[in-house]
């Protein structure tokens, strides 16, 4: 029993851990080409007028409670900003803006609790 709770502990501790430098620089991309949209904390709203005929279309949150309502992964979040955001200019991120956000989403996102359906996809070693 104590072994397991070690094998958790680590297996989150990792898991998150890569993330942090990655997370800083998404944080950075977020607040430059995402925030207007998506809010500074990425709470979600009404996108503003100035995105003329996307105005007032709504702005699912990509942090914080009910964060990323559509995403099943972070391979599908991943995608999706590759090729849908920003919404008025999709396809101008690069791969490393795209993983950056990524990492800064799982790490906004991981202040929760370990639940049994997240074990599968927790890696252990980060390099796999
Ligand atoms: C001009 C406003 C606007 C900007 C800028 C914008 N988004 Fe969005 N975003 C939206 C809207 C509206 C939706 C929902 C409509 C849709 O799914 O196409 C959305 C959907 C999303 C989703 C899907 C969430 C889910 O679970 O459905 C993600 C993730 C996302 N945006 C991330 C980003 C990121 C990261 C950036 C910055 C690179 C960004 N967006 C920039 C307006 C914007």
């Amino acid at each position: 029993m104590q072994f397991l709770t070690f094998v958790l502990c680590l297996s989150v501790s990792v898991a998150m851990a890569y993330t942090s430098q990655q997370a800083s620089r998404g944080e950075k991309v977020f607040s430059m080409k995402c925030a207007a949209c998506h809010g500074e904390n990425g709470q979600g709203g009404a996108v503003p007028a100035k995105f003329g005929e996307y105005a007032g279309m709504k702005a699912p949150p990509v942090a914080g409670p009910g964060a990323l309502p559509n995403m099943e992964t972070a391979q599908n979040v991943y995608s999706f900003l590759k090729n849908h955001m920003p919404l008025q200019r999709p396809g101008s991120l690069s791969k490393m803006e795209a993983l950056d956000i990524v990492a800064f989403d799982l790490k906004a996102n991981s202040d929760k609790a370990l639940t049994m359906k997240e074990l599968p996809s927790l890696k252990i070693h980060s390099g796999g």
